[in-house]
């Protein structure tokens, strides 16, 4: 359970790692404008939500470390009867205190006030620095008031630090409470994809499947996706983040989905691709075999020592030598595999890691992924090929584009898949759909 024993717990293992006499500081995330004067529904700044579970804006949560002295400060909104009516319920800090294991609530109306006096001594500040200026100013503006304070008995920092050097490697290995809710998270969302695609037909749109993903999600406790939801008929699989979803779905095309709930705040990140009719045309079938045996291939590789970058190369061997097999590219393997040749058709990354944020936090070291996995991490194994309409290849293979996406955690023997709930070989799929017509 995500509850206060485990946010104060991740509270506790962040003091462990701050330098002594240090303070850190974690800001909520604010309300944004959608039209006029309507926001945006409140999503939780994701660091925030981590050390808290706290889903309100416009707060901050400070943590002291001097002395083998900790001390835990939450700035939050004042009660306000009045705003409470109009746009809902604050907490404010008499029930801060009760709710969160906290040794202050405080007004955030007084945090730049009080900030300077709070930290008076401490030797370094760590913050998400970069995230949000208005934030960095605030702090800037305390890192002055110190300086420039020496005559009223305060002392500068020597050290404004960068947390997330810290906070992102704490989040990339998941506990098992939230392995467990990214478990559930996944059931829910192979369930959705289960049923888009017993629901898909010729003439309906891409929202409509959209919606009855969405209508899945909410009715099993995720209200939200964890991103917008991709559902790409025919052409528009070729599209990387098509969120379009504007077209009508047509027989004889492939329709590929790309959707994953939010559940507690963790994400699922699901891609399926399927043929509109239940039935998938010779070349449809080649290429989709393809991707899913260059995503079997990927999803053995990742495993404690071993590395995104080395199933990443095994799934371009794959894909490539396959392509060429097909003869929907010409020459010489190795050198087309040299010539990265597999970019026309497979252009991202193998892999990202997951969890509170959709593409989540945590140093891959270098831009070929080569940090050796252990057992707690999380991340999607997704590779896709995408020939698009006016590539030069024979007319038969433009226009078929697919994904296969699921998401892993690494454990001590090897790997679990978490989205295991949801076909994906040819003759299952088929039979998903052939069962519902
Ligand atoms: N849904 C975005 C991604 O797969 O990375
Ligand atoms: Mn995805
Ligand atoms: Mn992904």
């Amino acid at each position: 359970m995500l509850n206060e024993t485990y946010f104060s717990g991740r509270r506790k293992a962040l003091l462990e790692r701050l330098d002594d006499n240090s303070a850190a500081i974690i800001f909520a995330g604010s309300e944004q404008t959608r039209s006029n004067d309507t926001e945006y529904h409140f999503r939780q700044d994701s660091y925030f939500h981590y050390l808290t579970g706290y889903n309100e804006p416009d707060a901050a949560l400070l943590l002291i470390k001097k002395q083998n002295n900790s001390q835990v400060i939450l700035f939050n909104r004042d009660k306000d009867k009045l705003m409470e009516i109009w746009h809902g319920r604050r907490l404010g800090q008499e029930q801060a205190l009760k709710c969160f294991e906290l040794d202050q609530a405080l007004s955030i109306m007084t945090l730049e006030a009080e900030l300077p006096q709070l930290i008076n001594g401490c030797d370094s500040l760590y913050s998400l620095m970069g995230k949000c200026q208005a934030h960095d100013k605030l702090l800037a503006n305390t890192l002055t008031t110190l300086r420039g304070g020496t005559r009223q008995g305060l002392s500068r920092l020597g050290k404004h630090q960068d947390l997330s050097i810290i906070l992102d490697d704490m989040r990339l290995f998941k506990q098992s409470t939230e392995i467990e809710v990214m478990r559930h998270a996944a059931t829910i969302s192979c369930d959705a994809h289960t049923i888009a695609m017993q629901r898909a037909k010729a003439g309906k749109y891409e929202y409509q499947l959209e919606a009855d993903i969405l209508h899945h999600f909410a009715q099993n406790g995720a209200r939200f996706a964890a991103y917008n939801t991709i559902v790409g008929g025919g052409d528009n699989a070729c599209i990387l983040h098509y969120t379009e979803n504007e077209s009508v779905l047509n027989d004889g095309d492939l329709v590929l989905i790309d959707a994953g709930c939010e559940l507690h705040g963790y994400a699922a990140d699901i891609t399926r691709t399927f043929p509109v009719n239940g039935v998938f045309s010779t070349e449809q079938k080649a290429i989709y075999n393809l991707v899913l045996k260059a995503q079997l291939a990927a999803i053995n590789l990742i495993k404690p020592s071993g590395t995104i970058k080395e199933a990443n190369d095994e799934v371009v061997k794959i894909i490539t030598q396959g392509l060429l097999e097909l003869g929907v590219i010409s020459g010489e393997l190795d050198k087309l595999i040299e010539d990265e040749a597999h970019k026309d058709f497979y252009m991202h990354g193998l892999s990202h890691w997951l969890g509170l944020d959709v593409h989540d936090v945590g140093d891959y070291f270098n831009k070929e992924r080569t940090r050796v996995l252990e057992p707690g991490m999380t991340l999607t194994v997704e590779p896709g090929i995408y020939i698009s309409p006016d590539s030069d290849v024979d007319e038969k293979w433009r226009g078929i584009g697919v994904r296969i996406e699921d998401n892993l955690l690494v454990t001590v023997d090897g790997n679990e898949v978490l989205t295991s709930g949801v076909v994906k070989s040819v003759d299952e799929i088929e039979a998903l759909m052939a069962s519902n017509n």
